[in-house]
């Protein structure tokens, strides 16, 4: 079946997210840029990695790191220009690579021109772009407010910080005179105009797009968020008349809808119902030595999103992002390494931020950097190596973009493909067995076999038309067994000790993962 006219590069894709103000300066102004991701697309490869998804790099007053467009068509210049971008989407395709941008859809900045033409007490073309109230003395129900900045009289609805205005794309069931239909003349251009932004890139080059809060446009949606799913069928639709070959992945968190709207993918979130912070950010976190976590809740929203999603598209369980605790906050030394077994045996694109292939760790105790707040230790710059700045930037350190981890013995990704126990190289592996296994492979099927409350290991068949590989994961410091009826043949991959296999019985050593074919 064709899932969503699913692009073929991305039934082998593995991602790798690039937060670009922290990955590579090459200018030594302290802030990573277009110029610095090229010299590293080498790194990238090596490591396995095929594909990159790079938060948004537009001009922007960067209230929100970026998440706050001012102009939606012209690469920010800390970050370098258009051409630049350009010859990074070269570079990404000479190595047979591939690229998605940041779309934000939801909102822009208030420096936006849009905005400001909508701030104009006299009616215009961009009156409606935003969602405003009829008079300042009301609120958008629900949803937070920019007011009394304008000679308009009324409130206009923000989407995520207060200074985020929220575009419109019309209400599922308008209740009040202010509030438009999906189907209005102003929710159907905003649409136009998100379309000739993507147009404008796809034909630049890129190859497709994460999608920023894609599950909230369509304001009041109901329960099934029937709104916001037909909002992304058009698009959808646009898509596959006119860039076939593009991707689309969605933040959304909620997979049955999403890919109903025709996402080829959606991601599991550290919000919504999804569990996927019991595994690794939570008090007692699955993949934890200690062994107290529980991934039964997790497992049962799975299965229930894969069926539900009909197997029209991709269900990704990344390591992290830019919003979330970086993996080592919580999952430590060997842990890790058995996260990442997890994470590369699963179906969907995986998704490696930036620095959790070394297991980079959160920084502690930061001030909040461009509204970051809690995130910022999650955006520290990348440390490449043990010179000056870990080999991020050749500004002095006061002047990086957030400060790094200065303990001695922060990991460093020169050290670690030096040596070969390292996470980084215990990754490397694991990418390289789930290419070389259909059965690991992004669309492959999966069926788990043991998921219990409160219990380890976790244990799940892969397989695809020629293989089936049994995956069992026990991050528990303790030895665990499990009932299984079949029997491994062959080992694909193992960290840790061998299993035992008895009449239909598997034990299972402690702190250990493993591939078998049966
Ligand atoms: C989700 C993004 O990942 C986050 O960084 C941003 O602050 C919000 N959306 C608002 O755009
Ligand atoms: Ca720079």
């Amino acid at each position: 079946m064709k899932r969503n006219n699913q692009p073929k590069w991305l039934s082998d894709a593995v991602f790798y997210e690039i937060y670009p103000q922290s990955f590579c300066d090459s200018n030594a102004d302290g802030i990573g840029d277009i110029n610095g991701i090229i010299t590293k697309l080498d790194y990238i490869k090596e490591l396995g990695c095929n594909a990159i998804w790079l938060n948004p790099c537009f001009v922007s007053p960067f209230g929100d790191a970026g998440y706050d467009i001012s102009d939606y068509y012209t690469v920010a210049p800390r970050y370098g220009t258009n051409e630049d971008i350009k010859r990074l989407f070269s570079e990404v395709h000479k190595r047979d690579m591939h690229i998605l941008l940041d779309l934000v859809p939801g909102h822009t900045s208030v420096e936006h021109p849009w905005f400001k033409e909508s701030l104009k007490a006299e009616r215009n073309e961009f009156s409606d772009r935003y969602i405003w109230t009829d008079s300042i003395w009301e609120e958008p129900d629900k949803m937070g407010s920019l007011r009394g900045i304008s000679d308009r009289d009324g409130s206009c609805a923000v989407n995520f910080f207060s200074h985020q205005p929220a575009l419109n794309y019309g209400f599922y069931n308008p209740e009040k005179k202010w509030q438009m239909s999906t189907e209005s003349e102003a929710a159907l251009s905003t649409i136009e105009e998100i379309k000739n932004i993507m147009r404008f890139w796809l034909k630049m080059g890129c190859d497709g797009f994460r999608v920023d809060m894609a599950g909230v446009l369509v304001k009041n949606d109901n329960e099934e968020k029937s709104g916001t799913v037909a909002l992304w069928q058009k698009i959808r639709k646009f898509l596959d008349e006119e860039f076939p070959d593009s991707a689309m992945i969605s933040e959304w968190g909620e997979p049955d809808k999403a890919l109903q709207g025709g996402f080829h993918m959606d991601f599991l979130l550290h919000f919504g119902p999804s569990h996927y912070n019991d595994l690794f950010r939570c008090k007692e976190p699955f993949f934890s030595s200690r062994g107290k976590g529980d991934v039964s809740a997790f497992v049962e929203k799975y299965k229930e999103n894969y069926e539900k999603s009909e197997r029209k598209g991709l269900i990704c369980i990344p390591s992290g992002n830019h919003d979330m605790d970086r993996l080592e906050r919580s999952i430590k030394g060997d842990n890790l390494k058995i996260a990442f077994a997890f994470l590369m045996s699963v179906p969907g694109a995986p998704f490696i931020y930036y620095g959790d292939e070394i297991g980079m760790r959160y920084v502690e105790n930061l001030t909040s950097v461009e509204g970051g707040y809690d995130r910022t230790g999650s955006r520290s710059p990348m440390q490449w190596d043990k010179t000056l700045n870990a080999g991020f930037s050749l500004a002095s350190p006061e002047k990086l973009y957030i400060k790094q981890d200065e303990s001695d013995d922060r990991p460093d990704a020169e050290s670690q493909i030096a040596d070969e126990n390292s996470l980084y190289n215990e990754i490397r592996k694991l990418i390289s067995i789930r290419r070389s296994h259909s059965a690991l492979g992004n669309n492959s099927e999966i069926e788990f076999i043991y998921a219990e409350k409160n219990e380890y290991p976790l244990a799940f068949i892969r397989s695809s038309e020629d293989e089936k590989i049994l995956v069992i994961i026990n991050p528990a410091d303790r030895e665990v067994s499990f009932p299984c009826e079949y029997k491994p043949k062959e080992v694909v991959y193992s960290f840790g000790k061998e299993i035992a296999c008895e009449d239909k019985k598997i034990t299972v050593p402690p702190c250990s993962a493993g591939f078998y074919r049966i």
